[in-house]
């Protein structure tokens, strides 16, 4: 065994976007490609020396070829221990466990989150510092400079490490500890929820389905929730992770899990239904015949998570992305805590979670979960929505009509144009822009803007501003419309629209969210002539 310094040179277009480098498996499997972002990874850090890392993913296609190749480089840029999932399995939110746990250094996630995955699907690596959440912006802009001008990356010529069994072996100077991916991550939900008590609601009866999509959550679900909690076998379904995700698009929206939103409109529909996406990280929550909105979610969770023992003590302020609704921010006010607004992008939370200012946050984007770690948790979500029901005997039908019937309702819907010509979606958001400061005033249809700006965000903790995060129209009646431009795709570009309107009146509150909003959607393409520049008449995908 011996270490080798290789010689490369730069590729473009390596720059981080909402979350990790991500790009099709050709890409990446281009020689040196993921060679030179893994050694810009390190070269942007202090020395690993001493230092350990924590390395898994969500077992798409390229994952476990990847995983050797970090595994020798990380041996030869001095790592002292590495911790790796069996397999290379583990899901996003074990990865922040064990970082945290273990006081790991960071950690390296495979994973394209919910994008395809298979041969012609997606891979992805992102890195996360030692807090557990991923990195923030100036070491991801360090990382990608570095890719710039990185001129050589070392390797070790290791034989690759069987990581099929729990153990521990060594190459180079560097242990490598296989652990099993789910006990750490099992422990803490049990610190957290009342397991007792959903091990009733099972044994009476209760019954689930949850939707692991064949990707990660597939066996932390089954082992948590079937295993532990006494859930029937065959509660978890597509549980077993496959390179392609068996074909699906692990994406827990009613779209893609369109499947699951029928079954939950049958007669033989459950008590209540989720599904998660490909690394686990996120969450959709159906009652019989309805999916919740993640805003919705995450302002009831919020409303309620005082009967919850890990949130007993009550919660030191909750947080939502720019573009979810204002739901939660009804709930904060009520219970007097703060509620901050961020940029899209899970990084943003971290500082917030770290200096103690918020305990639950969440994103439109079927995203939520609280201090515990620094990434969103799919299963930690729907554990939250189990014990949750099992407390108060209530569905989540029941749940969301009283929470509506207390606070009003906020329709809410995203509209996706993907695969938009880049030139034609900048040129849209260009014009926007320019735009902005003749909107307020203005009326459209019964609403006056109030406010129309590009959403900068000023870290209350560190103080950093990250600018042009979105455009934001607001009406004088607390209606929203949101555009930005999505940083996580890898085909052209996608437009984000997200439309929000408030309903205080309990009688308007079973209507289609599409027909809530159709005023304020025909504002949108009043405005930003949204036809004209991507020549489509619909959005490809509504949530
Ligand atoms: C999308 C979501 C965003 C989420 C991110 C990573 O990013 O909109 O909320 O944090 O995926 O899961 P986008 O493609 O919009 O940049
Ligand atoms: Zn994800």
């Amino acid at each position: 065994m011996s270490v080798q310094t290789v010689s490369t040179t730069s590729f473009a277009g390596q720059e981080p976007g909402t979350s990790g480098l991500r790009k099709r498996v050709e890409v990446f499997q281009q020689a040196r490609y993921l060679e030179n972002f893994v050694q810009s990874i390190f070269d942007s850090l202090d020395s690993l020396e001493g230092k350990t890392l924590v390395l898994g993913g969500d077992g798409r296609f390229h994952n476990r070829a990847a995983i050797q190749i970090i595994l020798r480089m990380a041996a030869a840029n001095g790592c002292d221990r590495i911790m790796i999932g069996q397999n290379g399995i583990l899901s996003t939110p074990a990865v922040s466990c064990l970082i945290r746990k273990y006081q790991a250094y960071g950690g390296i996630v495979l994973s394209a989150s919910h994008n395809p995955g298979g041969p012609d699907g997606d891979f992805g690596i992102k890195f996360n510092i030692s807090n557990g959440g991923p990195a923030p912006e100036k070491i991801t802009q360090a990382i990608y400079e570095r890719t710039l001008s990185i001129t050589a990356y070392r390797i070790s010529d290791a034989p690759p490490v069987d990581i099929s069994r729990p153990g521990t072996t060594r190459m180079e100077n560097m242990e490598i500890v296989v652990i099993d991916p789910v006990s750490d991550y099992a422990e803490m939900m049990r610190a957290i929820f009342d397991f007792d008590a959903i091990r009733r609601l099972f044994a009476g009866g209760f019954r689930m389905r949850l939707d692991a999509m064949n990707a990660v959550c597939g066996p932390y679900a089954t082992r948590i929730i079937e295993s532990e909690l006494g859930a029937p076998v065959g509660t978890v379904v597509h549980e077993v992770p496959l390179e392609d995700f068996g074909g699906h698009h692990p994406d827990p929206n009613p779209v893609n899990a369109h499947e699951l939103v029928a079954y939950m409109k049958t007669p033989a529909a459950p008590d209540f239904a989720a599904a998660t996406d490909g690394d686990a990280d996120r969450n959709m929550i159906l009652g019989q015949g309805i999916v919740l909105t993640p805003s919705d979610s995450l302002a009831i969770l919020a409303a309620h998570a005082t009967r919850i023992p890990g949130y007993a003590g009550g919660l030191a302020g909750v947080a939502r992305s720019m573009p979810t609704s204002t739901a939660v921010d009804r709930v904060a006010a009520e219970m007097n805590i703060p509620c901050f607004e961020t940029p899209t992008g899970w990084k943003f939370f971290g500082n917030l979670m770290d200096a103690g200012k918020i305990t639950l946050c969440g994103e439109e984007s079927y995203g939520t979960s609280s201090a515990h770690i620094r990434e969103k948790d799919g299963l930690w979500a729907i554990l939250f929505w189990l014990n949750l029901i099992a407390v108060t005997g209530k569905s989540v039908n029941a749940l969301a009509s009283q929470h509506w019937a207390h606070y009003g309702r906020n329709y809410y819907s995203r509209h996706d144009y993907e695969q938009v010509r880049e030139d034609k979606a900048n040129a849209l958001m260009r014009a926007l822009r320019e735009k902005l400061s003749a909107l307020p005033g203005k009326r459209y249809a019964t609403r006056a803007v109030t406010l129309a700006d590009d959403f900068c965000y000023l870290d209350p903790v560190d103080h950093s501003a990250s600018e042009n995060q979105g455009v934001r129209i607001l009406f004088s009646d607390g209606a929203r419309i949101v555009f930005r431009l999505s940083g996580t795709g890898t085909v052209g570009a996608t437009l984000r629209i997200y439309y929000e309107c408030f309903e205080p009146d309990t009688r308007k509150h079973d209507d289609d969210p599409q027909i809530a909003l159709a005023s304020l959607i025909a504002t949108a393409q009043e405005i930003a002539d949204i036809a004209g520049y991507t020549g489509m008449s619909a959005p490809t995908v509504i949530t």
